[in-house]
């Protein structure tokens, strides 16, 4: 299969990014964070969750930042909903997307949202029929689907069942998330293959996080079986609360800089993006997680 000549990025750092910062972050700077992003020219940023502030205290700004952020036309900005309590917050926000968050395995789906798989899906239905009634986009996302934390192995089967719920409800996208960066390249290719026969391929995108370095090489494999949606993190920031021990999203900048070493096109400012990165990390008082994103700010600095 020939590879994307135009990869689609959605930019996670404001919402998986954030979410499991310890110290709450003002609104002023996930405002910034996410204006910046929209002038770096990201097509879909996800911008918040609307989630219970006491599951995951530092989205309890959600309405605060929707309503404060700029938006930039064309970008589409995303929101997670786990249920209808969610979504009318998001409605009242005016999302342009909504995002339902399932799992493959029971465990993590106990631990994150408090409920079982079949509950979830119970969930999600009337958020995805209230999605398609308000014109909005609904996306799916489906964790652990290279692997859970709590009962290891997840197999496929697992994976498929419950993307296909999720085609079912409408979703325009589908994402393959690998939660704890359990993942390498064969078996990202035999998870995306195994979907891609009962979803069209351009509506699945990989979500990597990049806890034991495999992220480049799964968007790779993913590419090569014919997915262009990918989420990225700036300065590879990221984790989910209820999936502990697993590091950041693979981080925006060494994304760009691969796909860009590529000829595939993002549409998206790399520059800018180094220096988000540099900026929000800087902010966090943390070194940057990107590898590009720190060479290309060394540099700069020696210059
Ligand atoms: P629950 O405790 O079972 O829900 O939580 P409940 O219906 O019993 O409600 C409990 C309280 O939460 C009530 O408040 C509700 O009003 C409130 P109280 O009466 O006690 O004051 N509540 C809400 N408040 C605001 N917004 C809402 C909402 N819903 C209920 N939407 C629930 C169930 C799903 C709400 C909870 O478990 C939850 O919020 N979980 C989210 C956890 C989370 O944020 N995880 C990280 C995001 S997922 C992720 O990172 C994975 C991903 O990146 C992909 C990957 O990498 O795998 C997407
Ligand atoms: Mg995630």
């Amino acid at each position: 299969m020939a590879l994307p000549s135009f990869v689609k990025i959605v930019e996670v750092s404001p919402r998986d990014g954030l979410q499991n910062e310890k110290e709450l972050i003002s609104t002023d700077v996930k405002v910034e964070l996410v204006n910046r992003l929209s002038d770096a020219g990201f097509l879909n940023v996800e911008a918040t969750a609307f989630v219970s502030p006491k599951w995951t205290p530092q989205m309890a700004d959600a309405a605060d930042v929707m309503a404060r952020i700029r938006r930039r036309p064309g970008t589409i900005y995303s929101v997670l909903t786990p249920n209808m309590k969610g979504f009318e917050a998001a409605l009242a926000a005016g999302a342009d997307e909504v995002v339902i968050f399932g799992a493959a395995s029971e465990a993590f789906s106990q631990k994150n949202i408090n409920c079982s798989i079949a509950e979830s899906i119970d969930r999600f239905e009337p958020v995805a029929q209230a999605a398609r009634q308000a014109g909005i986009r609904l996306r799916g996302a489906l964790s652990c689907t290279l692997g859970c934390p709590y009962q290891g192995e997840v197999p496929i089967s697992s994976v498929v069942d419950v993307a296909k719920r999720f085609a079912a409800m409408g979703c325009d996208e589908i994402d393959i998330a690998d939660t704890i960066g359990v993942g390498t390249p064969q078996r990202t290719r035999q998870v995306m293959q195994a979907v891609a026969e009962i979803i069209d391929i351009s509506k699945i995108s990989g979500h990597f996080h990049d806890t034991y370095g495999q992220s480049l090489a799964n968007i790779l494999a993913a590419m090569e079986v014919g997915v262009s949606i990918f989420h990225t993190s700036v300065a590879g920031l990221g984790g989910c609360p209820y999936a502990k021990g697993a590091s950041g999203n693979v981080a925006t900048e060494d994304v760009l800089f691969m796909l860009r070493g590529m000829g595939i096109e993002t549409g998206i400012d790399f520059d800018a993006v180094v220096d988000i990165g540099q900026w929000i990390a800087g902010h966090l008082k943390r070194p940057g997680g990107s590898r590009a994103g720190n060479a290309i700010a060394a540099n700069k600095a020696n210059r």
